[in-house]
């Protein structure tokens, strides 16, 4: 069925504005393996953050990006193989992607339920869950929710602390990401608001720790081709990086566009106090996703419903992680916060080319739906 309102229209660079980065790989003939316009991207992308460039590592994916930095990180925390599995604690509510890479990584996933109102880890949260860790914890993946900002200096200080490697899955959080010395890995998927297709980035103070991510996604090489690290290839390409460059270059414009989406659904719902919508409230930040949330439960078939008036929706997470038919055997703490956020939550149209008008329509079904007329 064709919406009139899908959830999600990815509006990439246009190949004009792809073009001149093209004509540079023709130039060097460099295609991979961190080539000049990887080097180009982690340079911008470190002055976006305000760190030096060799803080910075691009990475094909956010999904390698976090199982290269889970392995630089387990690895740094040498264990003795008679001491059972390694624990990562980390969010029930979060794409399946995190539960992935943990995996990926070789660690143990043990599901943490997460704060009702940040829908995130707290550091506090983490750290009464540890002595619930059936084994021994060694990493913990907090997870910015639809690209929420999340406190660094708080994770930083957890880190500190408590000896647990922290990886913080930004995936969506380009826009107010924040960085510090444990590693943030971001997502340049089609669907974020910096887009690139396929791509990603890790970033942090630690270089050290960034040449570990860049050795595990060289397949162990950092210099020669000796492998030194269990790794995989996780690698951006010159085409990716050219596409990211591009994104770069109209960032302003583009954040711009989803900001203004986002206000306009506040306007279009500022009537019904029991809608809350993400992104909102005080902490503003850009994301490609809107997100409602209702005090109760969503109508059965809501869904459905919208579809049947022209308008897209998606349940982002679904369930939460542990509900995924793959992986509902781990360990895991009780989940009621997950469960309730799976029950009320919903992706609302977002994406370049909606109009105010377009939105307050779009609200005006959804009121009406909610309503059930
Ligand atoms: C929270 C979260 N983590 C990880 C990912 C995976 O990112 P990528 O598609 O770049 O692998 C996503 C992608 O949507 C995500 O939302």
């Amino acid at each position: 069925m064709t919406l009139r309102f899908p959830v999600a229209r990815p509006s990439l660079p246009t190949a004009d504005a792809i073009l001149p980065y093209l004509r540079q790989i023709d130039e060097y003939q460099y295609y991979s393996n961190f080539g000049p316009l990887v080097g180009e991207v982690e340079r911008r992308l470190a002055e976006r953050y305000g760190v030096d460039p060799a803080c910075v590592t691009t990475v094909s994916n956010a999904t390698a990006g976090l199982t290269a930095a889970l392995q630089a990180e387990a690895k740094a925390r040498r264990r003795n193989v008679n001491d059972g599995p390694a624990y990562c604690l980390l969010p029930a509510w979060t794409f399946v992607a995190t539960l992935h890479a943990v995996l990926a990584a070789g660690l143990e996933p043990y599901l943490v339920d997460v704060d009702e109102d940040s829908w995130a880890l707290t550091p506090q949260g983490v750290e009464s869950a540890l002595e619930r860790v059936p084994g021994e914890p060694v990493a913990v993946v907090p997870v910015s929710p639809f690209g929420r900002p999340y406190d660094m200096a708080a994770w930083d200080d957890l880190s500190h602390r408590t000896g647990l490697a922290v990886v913080v899955d930004a995936a969506a959080a380009f826009d107010k990401g924040s960085v510090g010395q444990s590693p943030a890995v971001f997502s340049l998927h089609a669907t974020k608001v910096l887009a690139a297709g396929e791509g990603g980035f890790a970033v942090s103070t630690d270089t050290d720790l960034i040449n570990e991510i860049r050795k595990c996604i060289n397949f162990g090489f950092l210099g020669d081709r000796v492998a030194q690290s269990r790794a995989i290839n996780g690698k951006m390409s010159e085409y990716h990086a050219a596409v990211t460059l591009a994104a770069l270059d109209a960032w302003p414009q583009t954040r711009k566009v989803f900001d203004d989406i986002a206000h306009a659904y506040r306007d279009s719902f500022s009537q019904d106090n029991r809608i809350r919508l993400l992104p909102g409230g005080a902490d503003d930040y850009a994301s490609s996703t809107v997100m409602l949330m209702r005090d109760e439960a969503l109508p059965e078939g809501f869904d459905e419903a919208l579809a049947d008036r022209g308008v897209g929706t998606r349940r982002w997470w679904g369930g939460g992680v542990a509900k995924q038919v793959a992986y509902r055997r781990f360990s895991s703490d009780l989940l009621p916060v997950t469960d309730w956020l799976a029950r009320r939550c919903i992706g609302l149209p977002c994406y370049p080319g909606l109009s105010r008008d377009d939105i307050a329509e779009i609200a005006a079904i959804v009121g009406d739906t909610l309503r059930g007329r």
